[in-house]
């Protein structure tokens, strides 16, 4: 009989845990046994997955005793600093959505379209990228295999799910009489904010530091040029991003564009005479990044801009994880 695994999804009550159970309900993966974890705030919470009730559990540090093959962490920086190690100690391979190991040197930061040939080179943790690096760097690494990407220009425009429940809630009942903001320091509504995460001594935010570090290291060209300005829109899913790139290499843009199109886990949605182009709205609840607007920068030699939109609670977080895990599993597979 194929080998049936233990899968432990810590932070399952919040945004992008729902969205990950939903992803694994989808995919039936071959895992007989699930456990969710979350705080103590939401333990004791009941949970329908796959048709049958589940109870969720407080995380502990005795939580992976038990043995899992694979966890998800979902569940902010802190809780994965001080328990992915733990669980990795004892068998089990973590695939962690914070931006807590995403720069270690000993984790590989995945994107499996990209770069899952170093998924083997983990030491127990596997990180995920943030959420806006993994649908820029879906397009980019064809375009740098192609053409050799010589420098980056990212504006993002992302969505209030990328913050979680509090910033969902900033949209929802912001202009509720008395509402209090959870997350953001200024009202979303009717309001673009150019500030996700905290500011650093140099002026940027530590997400357009997370973009630049995070394609470097992913793309694997540390010294690549790259700049970013990340803003909060008021848009409730879907992360959409203007990137524009030059290049080492001339190109023919009907051959980029083909390019695109036949990579895996891009759809090309370019179409201007009939007004198609990507939409969050859209992208919401589907796996592939979706790119158009693509045209010359003509201020450049070799040059283009392209619009770039996915949605960040699948691509940028719970479908990208499943993914790797599903990677780990044919490779398990393949080693019996
Ligand atoms: N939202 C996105 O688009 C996105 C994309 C990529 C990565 N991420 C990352 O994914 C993580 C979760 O984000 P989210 O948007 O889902 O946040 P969220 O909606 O606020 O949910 C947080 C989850 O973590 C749990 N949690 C918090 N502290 C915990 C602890 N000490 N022990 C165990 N569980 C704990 C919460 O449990 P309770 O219910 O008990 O509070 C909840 O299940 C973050 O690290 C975030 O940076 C998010």
């Amino acid at each position: 009989m194929d080998k049936r695994y233990k899968l432990a999804l810590v932070g399952a009550t919040g945004v992008v845990g729902e969205v990950a159970r939903k992803v694994l309900e989808e995919k039936k993966l071959p895992i007989s046994e699930y456990v969710f974890f979350s705080s103590c705030r939401s333990a004791g919470k009941k949970l329908t997955f796959m048709e049958k009730e589940y109870i969720v559990r407080e995380l502990k540090e005795d939580s992976f005793d038990e043995g899992f093959d694979f966890a998800i962490f979902s569940a902010g920086g802190d809780t994965s600093k001080k328990f992915a190690p733990i669980a990795a100690s004892k068998g089990c391979i973590v695939v962690d959505n914070s931006s807590a190991w995403r720069m270690d040197e000993n984790v590989p930061l995945i994107v499996p379209e990209v770069n899952s040939s170093e998924i083997k080179n983990h030491k127990g943790i596997i990180a995920n990228p943030n959420c806006s690096t993994i649908q820029a760097v879906v397009p980019l690494k064809v375009l740098d295999n192609k053409y050799k990407i010589k420098r980056i220009v990212y504006s993002t425009y992302q969505a209030v799910s990328g913050a979680g429940i509090k910033g969902i809630n900033d949209l929802v009942y912001g202009n509720d009489e008395g509402y209090k903001l959870q997350k953001f320091p200024y009202p979303i509504i009717n309001n673009c904010l150019p500030h996700i995460d905290v500011f650093l001594d140099n002026g940027y935010t530590k997400e357009e530091e997370k973009m630049i570090n995070e394609t470097r290291k992913i793309l694997n060209r540390p010294d690549l040029k790259i700049t970013a300005t990340t803003v909060r829109v008021p848009v409730m899913n879907s992360h959409s991003e203007a990137i524009n790139v030059e290049f080492e290499n001339n190109f023919e843009l009907d051959e980029l564009i083909n390019e695109l199109k036949n990579a895996k886990g891009i759809v090309v949605q370019d179409d201007i005479k009939r007004d198609v182009y990507p939409l969050a709205i859209n992208a919401t609840g589907h796996d592939e990044v979706f790119v158009g607007r693509i045209r010359r920068d003509f201020s450049v030699d070799y040059g283009i801009n392209m619009w770039v939109v996915a949605d960040n609670l699948r691509k940028g977080a719970a479908s990208n994880a499943i993914q790797i895990v599903e990677e780990l599993i044919k490779k398990d597979s393949l080693t019996k």
